[in-house]
């Protein structure tokens, strides 16, 4: 069975921001994660090139659609790369394998009998691109999340998806997969839209061009999210060539997002793989909002995250840090560029940087920088027992942020555990007993902080390595504590998270 991650595919109209650096990098901790563990994995990530906001926002500017979606795909690739996501593919909608194969799924489900062809009018919102319902539509016929646009009166003849007939199946399903939405809140609010009832849905526009035509009908074209969800699907058939990566991959998938688009993934997204004879998704996490204040709302503009800056300025690890530290996965938090300071001065140089430069120097000045073939004490050991899959328990339920603050816990002990132990007293001490524990102390920190670094790998891939590489530890797969003997050298290493003066600051 893999293990497939997959983030949103991001509207190609905007720029990349924080909001879809944050799923890229929790998609990027499970994705590591669960190599580590010798998962067979596939990470999928990609841009949404069609449907009426692209082409109005191409019209503006005064280009093509495709050049529109071409540069900002540069774009996301690069926020992609800059966040150090591992990602395995990167999709565009606009790809012809992926065109194809939606033709195909629309055809199939046609046959199937979900798709019939009706007229209808109705209220529709420009930057929702959706239909609004009569009754959803906000005083003087505005959008309800976008309050500030008018709607438009549209009639059109338009092909509808039966996803009225998904009620029960719907239903079923989320009884039988009781973990399929996650976290359970949010799982709640999906099965509440399934009860509340479900309409059928136009999923082709005659007005437009910019999208997949309907096969058997090329005036129209396909509803943008009705061609968007199935790049989870479509991906794994071309992402490889010579490769169909479907089997192995379906319906194995693991699909982070943000509440905005729940109905679409939770309620649609299944009843789309039934309808076309597809197994539906196995999981999906809902993950909150970061909440990041913008000119107008925060009290000083001076504190407000950039992420790209920050990125730059300390590199992408103390982000993706702060960011599962700081934020409970599943909530939604604020972010700020003074709470990320505080936490990458106490937490990722104090705690875990000097941690490692303690340790290293320790090594290298009591023992010539071989760590010790010792047996660790007992007590240190006794408080690794069972971290590793702790961790593993964490991950499985998509807990990134309480898997982060397990790893922190023993960071801490090891911290605590060079100032109980005091190596540089038994240093000191001519008695053999003495050195004798010091072997072990050192052994047990040396040992600890082998295995805290891979357990870390995850959430700070470049750092880890580092410290992973200045120890000689080249497998990543996660370990035991005691599982290395000693008798290794280490070499000191830069510090990892330096000092950033005033002057470098983002
Ligand atoms: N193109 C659709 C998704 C299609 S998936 C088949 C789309 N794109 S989007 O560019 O608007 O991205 C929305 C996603 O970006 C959210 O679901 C979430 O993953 C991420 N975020 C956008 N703003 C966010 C925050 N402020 N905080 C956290 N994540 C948010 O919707």
């Amino acid at each position: 069975m893999g293990f497939y991650v997959t983030t949103p595919i991001f509207y190609a109209n905007g720029r990349p921001h924080f909001g879809h650096a944050y799923s890229t990098m929790a998609a990027d901790v499970l994705a590591r994660h669960m190599r580590q563990r010798g998962e067979d994995v596939f990470f999928l990530t990609g841009t949404d090139e069609h449907g009426e906001p692209i082409a109005l926002a191409a019209e503006k500017a005064g280009i093509t659609p495709q050049e529109l979606v071409d540069r900002s795909a540069v774009e996301f690739r690069q926020m992609v790369a800059d966040v150090g996501a591992s990602n395995d593919f990167f999709i565009r909608t606009t790809d012809e394998g992926h065109r194809v194969r939606v033709q195909e799924f629309v055809t199939r489900v046609k046959e199937n009998g979900f798709i019939y062809e009706d007229d209808w009018e109705g209220w529709y919102c420009d930057s929702c691109a959706d239909y609004i319902g009569e009754s959803d539509a906000g005083p003087g016929e505005t959008c309800p999340i976008h309050v500030e646009e008018p709607l438009r009166r549209v009639a059109e003849r338009n092909w509808f998806f039966r996803l009225s007939a998904f009620e029960d199946d719907l239903e079923r399903l989320y009884a039988e997969r009781p973990d399929m939405v996650l976290p359970e809140f949010r799982r709640n609010e999906a099965l509440g839209l399934i009860r509340g009832g479900l309409r059928d849905i136009s999923i082709s526009r005659s007005k437009l061009t910019w999208g997949i035509p309907v096969p058997w009908d090329p005036d129209q074209v396909l509803y943008v999210w009705f061609d968007a969800l199935f790049n989870y699907y479509t991906a794994l058939g071309y992402a490889r060539d010579g490769e169909d990566l479907t089997e192995r991959f379906w319906p194995f998938s693991c699909h982070i997002l943000a509440k905005d688009i729940l109905k679409f993934h939770a309620v649609m997204w299944p009843a789309f793989l039934m309808a076309a004879g597809l197994e539906p998704p196995h999981r999906m996490f809902i993950h909150g909002y970061l909440l990041m204040g913008d000119e107008k709302m925060s009290k000083s503009r001076g504190n407000v995250l950039d992420p790209f800056e920050v990125i730059d300025t300390y590199g992408a690890d103390a982000l993706r840090f702060y960011c599962f530290r700081e934020v409970s996965f599943g909530r939604d938090g604020n972010v700020d560029l003074e709470g990320f300071r505080v936490r990458y001065e106490t937490e990722l140089a104090n705690d875990f940087g000097n941690l490692a430069s303690r340790t290293l120097a320790m090594v290298e000045r009591y023992r010539d920088g071989v760590v010790p073939d010792a047996d660790p004490e007992p007590e240190l050991a006794g408080d690794f027992e069972g971290a590793v899959s702790a961790l593993e328990a964490f991950l499985d339920e998509l807990e990134i942020g309480r898997g982060l603050e397990t790893i922190w816990e023993l960071v801490r002990r090891l911290n605590q555990y060079v100032e109980e132990s005091k190596p540089w007293e038994l240093a000191r001490s001519e008695t053999e007993e003495d050195g004798r524990r010091l072997d072990s102390v050192l052994y047990g920190l040396a040992e600890g902080l082998r295995v805290v670094t891979l357990m870390l790998h995850p959430y700070l891939p470049d750092s880890s390595e580092k410290l992973l590489a200045a120890i000689g530890q080249e497998e990543l797969a996660l370990s035991e504590f005691g599982s290395r003997p000693g008798g290794y050298r280490v070499e000191k290493t830069d510090p990892l998270f330096p000092k950033i003066e005033a002057g470098d600051r983002a």
